[in-house]
């Protein structure tokens, strides 16, 4: 037998991308961890600070389930929507844990939350239609927008604002062709979380334009710094849920992002719609993920406090590490998986090398290459100044990371 070699591994052949792949790009987070993991396979000593994924394992009752799923035979094509079990899963739990009654036909299940922002944007904007997007954002949400034909409209949300679109900024960004806003508390990149008084103010706006839709994503709602659990518009403006689409899953919560389970909760037609593109990309999502998920939400739940325990500790040394630093200005992230310091201070120093730091980009790349921390930096979530650094990751490792910034900052010129 001969096998026979691809003629690709020669030279590649020319094929005619669409629009649309032509203009997507690679999220620039998963591009700094595959920077960070390419050194760390050269053998560099890297501390990965780049990705929100729980450093933990999936709780073992959780994986017994999937396995108990499997013997049971559950291995076959599911419905669109997702399983009615997980979604009456999901029912009870927004009555449980958010106070919210949406029946299961008002819930989609998708392949992470991720999948439910990309339907939701599929299933709703027209060439031209605007997206909202507060930054400092996830990229993914402008990313989702632009290639279902919309136009983001990025509204900076600076650090003295708390990182937060003020009411006065939303009014400034609706348009008549304003489709959706994006709220995401607890955020990634920031950290902050809206509370009750400035999301009141947020609905206040909305209300003058009934056009605009909410995709609020609290994919981080079990991560939070503050006493009692985050303020929700779900809760704040129970006028508005006729256009609000609530998004989370069980990736943060549950330690489980590999298994691609999230959740939409929204008015039917836009649900029916979202579950219309889901059928066309690729059908109903993982059975034996969505017998896990049932009793990631059903079962036990002490480990979604120790976990929030865990992260609170880390936020607490990052915080305490910046606290009184001449060189990195942190606003306390009060929820999610990230800390969001600004590095403006050192913009325009040098290297020992002599090696200007003139973006956050340089910024970041002279602690990885001088330090080994790998962080992300602040333009790829479209507020440059600052860098990312994960929480997701072990306290001592954290601990690490902090003294070798503070450490690479002293020595700049
Ligand atoms: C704000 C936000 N929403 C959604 C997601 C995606 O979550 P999932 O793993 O459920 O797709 C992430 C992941 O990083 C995120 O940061």
């Amino acid at each position: 037998m001969t096998i026979l070699t691809h003629p690709t591994q020669k030279r590649d052949p020319e094929i005619p991308l669409s629009r649309r792949a032509r203009e997507t790009r690679l999220p620039p987070n998963a591009a700094a961890s595959l920077k960070a993991k390419a050194l760390r396979a050269e053998g560099r000593d890297i501390i990965d600070l780049t990705i929100g994924e729980p450093d933990f394992d999936t709780p073992e009752h959780i994986k017994d389930a999937a396995i108990q799923a499997m013997r049971r035979g559950e291995t076959k094509y599911t419905p669109a929507a997702g399983t009615q079990a997980l979604r009456d899963a999901v029912s009870r739990k927004l009555a449980r844990e958010n106070e919210l009654d949406y029946p299961a036909r008002q819930i989609a299940i998708a392949n992470g939350a991720k999948q439910i922002i990309f339907n939701a944007f599929a299933a709703t904007l027209d060439t031209g239609d605007e997206v909202i997007i507060p930054t400092p954002a996830w990229s993914s949400f402008q990313d989702a927008a632009a290639f279902n034909d919309g136009t983001p409209r990025l509204v900076p949300c600076p650090a003295s604002t708390g990182f937060k679109l003020t009411p006065e900024a939303l009014e400034r960004a609706i348009t008549p062709k304003t489709r959706w806003l994006v709220l995401n508390s607890p955020s990634n990149p920031s950290g902050a979380v809206y509370n009750a008084d400035e999301l009141e103010a947020l609905a206040d706006v909305l209300r003058r334009h009934p056009q605009v839709l909410v995709l609020l994503d609290e994919i981080y709602e079990h991560v939070h710094f503050l006493p009692g659990p985050p303020a929700s518009l779900t809760r704040v403006a129970p006028d508005l849920l006729d256009r609000i689409l609530l998004i989370t899953g069980v990736s943060k919560t549950y330690a489980m992002t590999g298994w691609r389970i999230g959740f939409g909760a929204g008015p039917l037609p836009l649900i029916k719609a979202m579950i219309m593109v889901q059928a066309q990309a690729c059908s109903g999502v993982n059975a034996i993920a969505q017998a896990a998920a049932i009793t990631a939400l059903d079962g036990d739940q002490s480990f979604v406090e120790r976990a929030a325990a865990a992260y609170k500790s880390r936020r607490d040394i990052v915080v305490n590490a910046f606290a009184g630093s001449p060189h990195i200005d942190l606003v306390a992230p009060d929820g999610g998986l990230f800390a969001f310091p600004s590095c403006a201070s050192v913009i325009g120093r040098k290297t020992p090398q002599g090696r200007l730091i003139d973006t956050d980009l340089a910024f970041g790349d002279y602690l990885l290459e001088t330090e080994g921390v790998a962080s992300v930096n602040g333009g790829s979530f479209d507020l440059p100044g600052h860098f990312r650094l994960s929480i997701a990751a072990d306290a001592n490792s954290i601990e690490e990371a902090c003294r070798r910034i503070a450490r690479a900052c002293a020595r700049l010129g």
